[in-house]
């Protein structure tokens, strides 16, 4: 942040007054703020001053500081801090703000700057020998898509190149700045791609638009008897996911042997008869027995249990 200070006095003008234009506009503006909240008019009677003289004088502050009804410091403090307030002559035909910022830097902005040393002054801020022309170093002026760019009054100037720089400092010097065209210096508008759009150039044709007439009852009734397709229902052909099994998927042969053996043989034949043959899978091999089925160990024990008590009696 560099030290801003007013002009010497030797370069400081006695007196300033709006003419008779900015007056009126300085008056009007005035009238937009509240009763007692005048002094919020300061920005932008300082900026009407600069844009009237080219620079913020003393006298300018002064005089924004009476209209008002505000004490001089505060004017002061206000022209000395805000970068766009020129505190010194900048060039009577054009003052180059060159942005140094990171995205402009990387652009070239540096070269920019030599071509304004070179064909302004070696120094920011130092008019070139005719008082016409000066430059300066700001920071990001918000078009860093188009970097590297510089404003000359209130026009950005961007996609520059050293070569397109000399000629549009060569038109405001010879005061023609205004045919040269603010915005992006190559072949696009604002930010588009150079040459035009790239992208999104095919027409696609709507499928419908509120244009197109109503489709007919018949075309209606005709469209609702197609069924609906099956393209989102899942294909399972997996075995196990039959909806007809209801066993457990393994051994279900064996299962139902079981089964149906267990029925044939009442419960006390079936404690003292020998064990069911085995088959893969069945209970007797270790397999969970099924639901509901009696266990063959469970018969011996009642049997022994009733024996017993009978020699006790
Ligand atoms: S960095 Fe230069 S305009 Fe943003």
């Amino acid at each position: 942040m560099s030290v801003r200070r007013l002009a010497e006095d030797q370069v400081q003008p006695a007196i300033f007054a709006f003419n008779d234009e900015n007056s009126v506009w300085a008056e009007a503006t005035i009238r937009k703020y509240p009763a007692g909240r005048q002094q919020s008019a300061v920005i932008p009677l300082l900026m009407r001053a600069q844009e009237q003289d080219g620079w913020v004088t003393r006298a300018a502050i002064e005089f924004v500081a009476n209209k008002l009804d505000m004490p001089y410091i505060r004017v002061l403090e206000v022209a000395t801090f805000y970068t766009q307030f020129q505190l010194k002559p900048v060039g009577t035909r054009a003052h180059i703000q060159v942005c140094g910022t990171t995205p402009c830097m990387l652009r070239g902005a540096e070269d920019l700057m030599k071509v304004c040393q070179h064909k302004i002054h070696h120094d920011p801020f130092a008019l070139n020998a005719e008082g016409t022309l000066s430059w300066e170093e700001v920071e990001c002026q918000g078009a860093c898509v188009n970097a590297p760019m510089v404003i000359i009054f209130k026009d950005a100037y961007e996609d520059l190149t050293p070569q397109r720089l000399e000629e549009i400092i060569d038109a405001f010097e010879a005061g023609k700045g205004h045919e040269i065209k603010p915005g992006p210096q190559i072949d696009r508008i604002f930010s588009a791609p150079e040459g035009g759009p790239q992208t999104l150039n095919d027409e696609i044709k709507p499928v419908r638009t509120n244009l197109d007439p109503h489709p007919s009852a018949e075309e209606a009734a005709a469209a609702a008897s197609i069924p609906p397709a099956e393209a989102a229902r899942p294909k399972d052909t997996a075995p196990e996911t039959d909806p007809k099994l209801k066993t457990p998927a393994t051994a279900p042969a064996a299962a139902a042997a079981n089964a149906k053996a267990a029925e044939k043989q009442p419960l006390s034949a079936t404690a003292k008869s020998k064990p069911a043959p085995k088959t893969p899978g069945s209970a007797a091999e270790g397999a969970p027995p099924e639901p509901g089925a009696v266990s063959g160990d469970l018969k011996p024990k009642r049997a022994r249990r009733k024996t017993t008590t009978e020699g006790e009696s």
